[in-house]
């Protein structure tokens, strides 16, 4: 039934789990007749850019085809009356975990930090804080939600680099939004209810990728004015994902750290340079100024921000003049400098960037997503895989004991809906 094979694989199976569940009737009462539909929303990598979204810089991510998917069928409230409390259920099949938010008390939720903690049942269960987190932004920004029963599932590896949680976000707003066409305002709507109801301070790189991607092409973003262009890859290329299998978390102290630090130098700057109202105004040329007004590690962080964000428009003149080569080291250098001068990269993470780049086909390698564990990600020419899977795991397995995964990708576009035709007697 749910067999399309345009369906990505969590899609096809969030709609049968759901389905299963609504036959073995175990949703409860007064299901009305009616039809699934499902948010699929996909992970991605950063070809460019790193650390740049929150200085208002540039990026380069690609959406790629690995999804979260979230199934909803509207319900009606047992008993149908206009006062009986109606309530949106979520289930995480992964997690095998389930949670049910009472649509009457969103408000309650919003307004009383204990009343949400014990809604998301304190850390375990950090999926539900996403989740949660969405809905709350929604009823805030005004938008109708209907009474429903969901089940969410996906393929984006968790914690690691290939943004699962932008992915989650913007399936479970895609589900429960029909109406609404993807837009700048979701992904700002789903950076919000990450930022304030799962306690990652993000920039919006992640949700704008997932939602406005579109297959084949980078997504160039320009992330003071949120304006982009999706501009054509190198033709013939292909993406590999490395997975070191080091898993991190972005709410640990490390990526606030870092933000802090931006905050801490800007301060600084601001008296010697005047009003900046973040590091995209700071040219390279004043910084090599200025540079020595700040204690060594502030200025290794800003340098490498500053760096990365010029970095992201000669990688698309280089894209543009069709000289893959030359856009391919862009990525070694901003990996470079992710490790060297922003100390987010591991000993893990750099042997497998050095090791692919030595592959006779790769363009080139760095981390993805915010670093210190996670993924690398490996733009190449197609063909030269097998190659890349035994010089890296060699490499690798000379160092550390952990098994490394490689995921052949390709491009994808942002979030979309599907289904809603299926009926459920
Ligand atoms: C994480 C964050 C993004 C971005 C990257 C680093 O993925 O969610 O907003 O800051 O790290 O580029």
């Amino acid at each position: 039934m749910f067999s399309e094979p345009e369906w990505p694989p969590p899609a096809r199976r969030a709609a049968e789990a759901l389905r299963r569940l609504v036959e073995a009737d175990e949703v409860g009462g007064g299901l009305e007749a009616g039809s699934i539909r499902v948010g699929a929303a996909p992970g991605r990598v950063n070809l460019l850019g790193g650390h740049t979204d929150y200085n208002e810089g540039y990026v380069l991510p690609v959406a790629v085809n690995r999804y979260v998917a979230c199934a909803v069928l509207e319900t009606v409230p047992e008993g149908g009356g206009e006062d009986d409390a109606s309530s949106l259920e979520f289930y995480g099949l992964d997690f095998d975990d389930r949670f049910t938010i009472e649509l009457t008390r969103l408000g309650d939720l919003r307004a009383d930090g204990e009343a949400f903690e014990r809604l998301v049942g304190g850390q375990q269960y950090r999926w539900r804080r996403y989740v949660a987190g969405v809905v709350l932004e929604m009823d805030e920004a005004g938008m109708a939600l209907p009474a429903s029963q969901a089940v969410i599932t996906g393929d984006v590896p968790i914690g690691s680099g290939l943004s699962s949680s932008a992915a989650l976000e913007a399936a479970v707003y895609t589900a429960l939004a029909p109406a609404g066409p993807a837009t700048v305002e979701a992904a700002l709507l789903c950076q919000r209810a990450e930022n304030r109801w799962a306690g990652v301070p993000c920039g919006i790189m992640d949700q704008f990728a997932s939602f406005m991607a579109q297959e084949g092409r980078v997504l160039f973003l320009d992330c003071r004015r949120l304006t982009y262009k999706n501009v054509r890859l190198p033709g013939g290329s292909a993406i590999t994902v490395v997975d070191s299998g080091i898993r991190r978390e972005l709410a640990d102290g490390e990526y606030r750290k870092r933000r802090q630090e931006i905050e801490s130098a800007l301060g600084i700057l601001r008296k010697v340079v005047g009003p900046l109202q973040s590091l995209r105004d700071l040219t390279p040329e004043v910084f090599a100024e200025v540079e020595d007004m700040l204690p060594l590690r502030l200025r290794r962080r800003v340098e490498h921000v500053v760096g990365a964000i010029a970095r992201v428009p000669r990688g698309i003149t280089h894209l543009a003049l069709g000289e893959d080569g030359e856009f391919g080291k862009l990525l070694n250098e901003c990996h470079r400098s992710l490790a060297d001068l922003y100390d987010v990269s591991t000993a893990e993470l750099d042997t497998i960037v050095s090791a692919a780049s030595e592959v006779e086909g790769v363009l080139g390698a760095r981390l993805t997503g915010a670093g210190f564990g996670g993924c690398c990600v490996v733009l190449h020419r197609e063909g030269c895989e097998d190659e890349l899977r035994s010089a890296v795991t060699a490499a690798f397995e000379a160092k550390f004991s952990p098994t490394l995964s490689f995921y052949h990708l390709h491009t994808a576009s942002g979030a979309r809906l599907l289904g809603g035709k299926e009926t459920v007697q």
